[in-house]
This record gives structure tokens, C-alpha cells and sequence, in this order.
């Protein structure tokens, strides 16, 4: 047994026990951060919040939900609706968090590409970043089964599909993944067990790996200066700060963290309150009905552009197609070859490369909710290609990029 003086103070009691001050010195009062960075570096802060949020509106709609095919709709749309006492609130914020999330997402991702803030020694928090966007797919995914409505029927259908894997008609893995061969209940049971376990505790754990992967290289800055934390941090803590080109994170950065969550959870409750229904595919309002196939199938926004690259091409590769827009951006810090980490507007052709690949994703999203006809199957067909091709270009573009 360990030898213990009386403790002074309850924070001393813990610090004793818990190491509580170390704790708080490397995690928060001398975790430096950059001076020279902007409001898109507080995104991350966002994502953690409306995480957070999610997790506690998912608590109050988990009191009343049903996870049975034949009360779902009706415990979701009728129960949660119209009798709980507030139940609509929670459902609109639930529904309302779930589609900004992948906004933010979006923005963090392209930020951190701008920047190049997945190279020289980022590649875990790049990584991890990539496993927590797949994460949030599966969890957004399974979750739109839960009110098992037209939509949640026909896209679950239509996704599980994809594992017969194109010609090859692996249909055991198929119903071996459904438990049935068609959705049913037993379909329902095991999405909502990844709904609101496995994948929740999934991503509790990425996101601790992704904070860890920050801790030592330390998150990039707006030109890509390389700093020696050590002597910047000395500055700071000799009082002489303006001099320094950092700050500490809490409670300097926190609170400038935290002024742009307070503008952003206006942004979230202007949402919740006048305008949830984009957060909400009128289709989903009917009941599921396996004898019924809606006119047009499509996911939500936030998948449209991987679902565009799946569409134009036929079975086989189609999916190949898919599978290889779902991986390749993992791949990105070994794909881009030059030694830059510094912001794409200082970067040769890899500015261009940058700006062609967002605008092209957003052309893809486009296109991915319109029905496939007419000059919409070109338009899709000439953006998989150049999305395809722009990431299989992009070693040979960043290659003989000089060192700036
Ligand atoms: C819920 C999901 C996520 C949370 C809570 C989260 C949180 C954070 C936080 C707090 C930071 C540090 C501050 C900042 O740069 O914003 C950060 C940095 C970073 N994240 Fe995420 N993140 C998430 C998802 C992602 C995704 C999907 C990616 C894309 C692959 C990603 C890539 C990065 C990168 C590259 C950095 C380093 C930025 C830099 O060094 O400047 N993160 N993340």
C-alpha cells in the first residue's frame, strides 16, 4: 500500500488518488495551441458537441421507441409525436443534429485537407478522422431504419443489396446480414442494437484516439509554420504571451472555442425550431411496406455523392466504383507525395486538384438526388470519372511539387 498524507482540500484528496493535476496540466493548461489559426479550427469542438447532443436527445427518444416492426412507426410518429410532453422537440433535434453533423464533418474534413493537416506525423488523427466518418455513416444509416417507414425499408433493402456483391449473387451474406430475406424483424432488432450501442461506443472510442493522435503533433496552423512548442511554450509561461506563438487550451482557446459553438448552436436551433423538415424525407412518413417500392430510392444528402458514383455504371462496376470512393480518402496522406503542409493556395497543382474535387462532390451530391435519365446519366457518368480520376492522379500531381 501506498503511502498517503492527509489531503488539504477535496482537489488535493483527488490529485492524490487520480493524479488529477497532471491530468489537467497535460490536457488542458499547457496543451499548446497555434495563435495562427481561424474559426474552421473550432469545427472539431462543434462535432463534439452536436455528439454530444445526439447522445442525449437519442437517450429521451430511446424511453418511448419500440423496436418492433409493428409499433415502431406508430411509437415514433405517434408516441414520441403527439403524446410525450415535448417528444417532438427531442425528435426534431435528434433528426436536426444527425444531417448538420455531416455538414461539419464535411467542413472539418476539407479543412484539414486545405491545410494538409493529415501529413507529417498527423496521419493517426487523419486516419482515426476517416474511421469516425465511416462510423457516423453506420450510425446515421442504422438509425434511419429505426421509424421503419417507406424509406427506412427501401433503403435498407436497396444497401443490403450491395453485399450479393454485383454478379457474384452472394445472397447468403445477404440474408445472413438482414437475418431474413427480406427486412423484417429481425433486421430491426439488429440495427437498433447498432444504433444504440455498438456504433455509439465506437465512435466514444475514436474520438478518444483521435484527441490522443492531437496531443503530441499538436493540431497545424493557418500557414503551416512549424514551431518549436518548447521555446514558445517558455515564452508564455514567463508571462511574456504576446511574444509567444501560442496559447494555452483551457481556458484561452477554450473560450474562443466556445464563442464559435454559441454561433453555431444558434444556427442549430434556428434549424430545430423553423426548419427540421429538411432533416426529414416525406416518404419516411408512410409505413414500411414491402409490397410497395417508391417511385425514386435515394439516400440522404450527405451519401448522395458516393451514391452518384455507384449509379452511372453497371453492377460489377458500380460497386467497385463505391467501394473505392469509401476508401480512398484514408489513403490520402500516403497518396499525396509532396513534403508541403502548408495551406493549398500556396501549393502548385494540388490547388487546382482541390478546388476540382470539392466542386465535383458537390456536383455529384447534386446529381445523386435527381432521377437517372436523360442528360443526368452523362453529367453523373463524367463526375465518377473525374473523381475516380483525380484521386488516381494525385500522386503523379503532388510528386514534383517543390518544397515551399
Ligand atoms: C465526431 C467526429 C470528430 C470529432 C469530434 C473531431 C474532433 C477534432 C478536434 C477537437 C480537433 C482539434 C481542433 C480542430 O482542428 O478542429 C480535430 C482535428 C482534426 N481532425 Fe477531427 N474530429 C472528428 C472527425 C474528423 C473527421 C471525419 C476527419 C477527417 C478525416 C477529421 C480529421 C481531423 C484532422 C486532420 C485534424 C487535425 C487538424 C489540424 O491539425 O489542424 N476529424 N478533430
Amino acid at each position: 500500500m501506498a503511502h498517503f498524507e492527509k489531503a488539504n482540500s477535496i482537489g488535493e484528496w483527488f490529485d492524490q488518488r487520480l493524479a488529477t493535476k497532471t491530468l489537467e496540466r497535460v490536457l488542458a493548461k499547457e496543451y499548446w495551441i497555434p495563435k495562427d489559426i481561424n474559426f474552421l479550427w473550432a469545427m472539431g469542438m462543434v462535432l463534439a458537441i452536436t455528439f454530444g447532443i445526439l447522445l442525449v436527445s437519442g437517450i429521451f427518444l430511446l424511453m418511448y421507441y419500440q423496436p418492433n416492426v409493428d409499433t415502431a412507426f406508430d411509437s415514433v410518429n405517434y408516441t414520441i409525436m403527439q403524446e410525450v410532453g415535448f417528444g417532438w422537440l427531442w425528435r426534431h433535434v435528434h433528426a436536426v443534429a444527425a444531417s448538420v453533423v455531416f455538414l461539419i464533418i464535411y467542413i472539418h474534413m476539407f479543412t484539414g485537407i486545405y491545410y494538409g493537416s493529415y501529413k507529417k506525423g498527423r496521419e493517426i488523427i487523419w486516419v482515426s478522422g476517416m474511421l469516425l466518418f465511416v462510423a457516423f455513416s453506420a450510425e446515421a444509416f442504422s438509425g434511419y431504419m429505426l421509424p421503419w417507414g417507406q424509406m427506412s425499408y427501401w433503403a435498407g433493402m436497396v444497401i443490403t443489396n450491395l453485399f450479393s456483391m454485383g454478379s457474384l449473387e452472394m445472397n447468403g451474406v445477404v440474408e445472413w446480414i438482414r437475418g431474413d430475406y427480406v427486412p423484417g424483424q429481425a433486421f430491426l432488432t439488429r440495427f437498433f442494437m447498432l444504433h444504440v450501442l455498438l456504433i455509439p461506443v465506437a465512435i466514444l472510442a475514436l474520438i478518444g484516439i483521435h484527441f490522443g493522435a492531437l496531443r503530441i503533433p499538436h493540431v497545424n496552423n493557418q500557414n503551416g509554420e512549424e514551431l518549436d512548442y518548447e521555446v514558445e511554450a517558455e515564452k508564455y509561461k514567463s508571462g511574456n504571451k504576446a511574444a509567444s506563438k501560442v496559447i494555452a487550451f483551457a481556458n484561452d482557446f477554450m473560450s474562443k472555442d466556445m464563442f464559435v459553438v454559441a454561433v453555431y448552436l444558434i444556427f442549430f436551433f434556428y434549424l430545430t425550431f423553423w426548419n427540421y423538415s429538411f432533416a426529414m424525407d416525406p416518404v419516411n412518413f408512410d409505413p414500411a411496406d414491402g409490397l410497395k417500392t417508391p417511385a425514386h430510392i435515394y439516400p440522404e444528402w450527405y451519401f448522395l455523392w458516393s451514391y452518384e458514383i455507384l449509379r452511372p455504371f453497371s453492377k460489377d462496376i458500380g460497386l467497385l466504383a463505391f467501394a473505392f470512393a469509401q476508401v480512398i480518402f484514408v489513403l490520402l496522406p500516403w497518396l499525396d507525395r509532396s513534403p508541403n503542409a502548408v495551406p493549398a493556395s500556396r501549393r502548385g497543382l494540388f490547388k487546382y486538384w482541390f478546388w476540382i474535387m470539392l466542386a465535383n462532390m458537390i456536383v455529384l451530391t447534386t446529381m445523386g438526388k435527381l432521377p437517372p435519365e436523360g442528360i443526368n446519366n452523362t453529367i453523373g457518368l463524367v463526375s465518377a470519372l473525374l473523381f475516380i480520376g483525380q484521386w488516381l492522379a494525385l500522386p503523379f500531381v503532388t510528386m514534383f511539387e517543390k518544397k515551399v
